[in-house]
């Protein structure tokens, strides 16, 4: 097996805290426990077609622990696969190329001998196909506030997420009851109900509203009525950006070209707002928490999840696991091939003990 020398490390995708944390695991780990130089490759896979690289020592990651974001920056739209060209096409369309084959000159310019991906799904999947297509050593690190990956029990930046959307309900709880109001507050998660469900059951919500679980808007006015009849004079709801009513879609707040990410969730809130007030005649207001959820610095549980992650990635990459994720399962950290840990995304199970547990207190889901 040929000796690690030099590893390269990403990170791609949206933004997440705790991603600081893992660059900081895998650089204190490959330089002081093997005496492997580091790599940062800048705005995720663009720095590979654009040769955007420089080496990090030691200094470079001191004190990056609890900040937020990452140092390397990141990128959700270079897919060195499907690279977007400022031409355009007949029909006006930008034009999108194949260009994996400068990923694979800058890696082997660079003498990177593993380049270590951390980023989620679509930060994966791309990692997986410059390991078999193009023959390029990867090991991924699991990461998205969405929790939606399957290869780990977890991902960091969850945690975070889920204590700031629990904190904004919490918040909103005094007002609805101050005024009397419906509130109805939209969570991120994709197309995942995890942050909702969790910060829903955490900040006590009425209803959660959860993709995994399409929704009637009678059924949540039922809900919301018999809480009137109980004397309960306001209500909070909770929905993951990704839900939809029985039979409809998701709510998209804009759509765009980009083919590979072309929708923006967002705005179901005002939607469920707008119905529940005419429904039951009680005054409404809806918060979208949006980025925020994302920002700011990891939770105690992240930053050591993060840490775990960064040093075993350096582990799997001197063993040669390539092709393969790290992930946590119960108390051990686990590899699994990339491919198998993506091939479906993790969603919440619709007879799941937590869902169970929040019909049993009364919970609405809106079914
Ligand atoms: O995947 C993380 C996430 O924050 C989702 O919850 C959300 O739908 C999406 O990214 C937003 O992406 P962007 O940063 O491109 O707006």
């Amino acid at each position: 097996m040929k000796k690690i020398k030099r590893i390269g490390v990403l990170t791609g995708g949206g933004d997440c805290p705790g991603l600081n944390a893992v660059i900081r695991g895998v650089v204190d780990t490959a330089i002081l426990d093997y005496g492997i130089e580091v790599y940062g490759i800048r705005d995720g896979y663009s720095g590979l077609i654009n040769k955007k690289i420089s080496k990090l020592e030691l200094t470079d990651v001191s004190g990056i622990l609890p900040r937020g974001g990452t140092i390397l920056g990141t990128s959700n739209r270079d897919n060195p696969f499907m690279y977007h060209t400022n031409e355009k096409d007949k029909d006006g369309n930008l034009k999108y190329i194949d260009v994996s084959k400068e990923v694979l000159k800058t890696v082997d310019y660079n003498d990177l001998d593993v380049i270590i991906t951390i980023g989620g799904d679509g930060t994966q999947a791309i990692a997986n196909r410059l390991y078999e297509e193009c023959g390029i050593p990867v090991v991924g690190v699991p990461k998205t506030i969405d929790n939606d990956i399957d290869g780990t029990d977890v991902t960091f930046g969850f945690d975070t997420a889920l204590s700031i959307a629990t904190s904004a309900i919490d918040k909103l709880h005094s007002t609805a009851e101050s005024h009397h109001r419906i509130m109805v507050i939209e969570v991120m998660g994709r197309y995942a109900g995890w942050i909702a469900l969790h910060s829903g059951i955490a900040g006590g919500s009425d209803v959660i509203l959860i993709p995994e679980l399409p929704f009637t808007m009678d059924k949540i006015a039922e809900k919301i009525n018999s809480r009137t009849k109980q004397g309960k004079r306001f209500s909070l709801i909770t929905v993951a950006e990704g839900a939809k009513m029985k039979g409809g879609n998701v709510v998209a707040q804009r759509k765009v070209a980009d083919p590979n990410d072309p929708i923006r969730l967002g705005g179901i809130s005002t939607i469920i707002g707008n119905k529940i007030e005419d429904l039951t005649g009680i005054e409404t207001r809806f918060t979208i928490l949006g980025h925020v959820q994302r920002g700011g610095s990891p939770s105690p549980f992240d930053r050591i999840l993060a840490t775990r992650f960064g040093y075993h990635a350096v582990v799997a990459a001197v063993e040669g696991k390539f092709g393969h994720l790290v992930g946590v399962r119960g108390e051990y950290i686990k590899t699994t091939p990339i491919a198998e840990a993506i091939a479906v995304p993790r969603r919440v199970k619709p007879d799941s003990e937590l869902v169970k547990t929040a019909m049993a207190v009364g919970t609405s889901f809106g079914i």
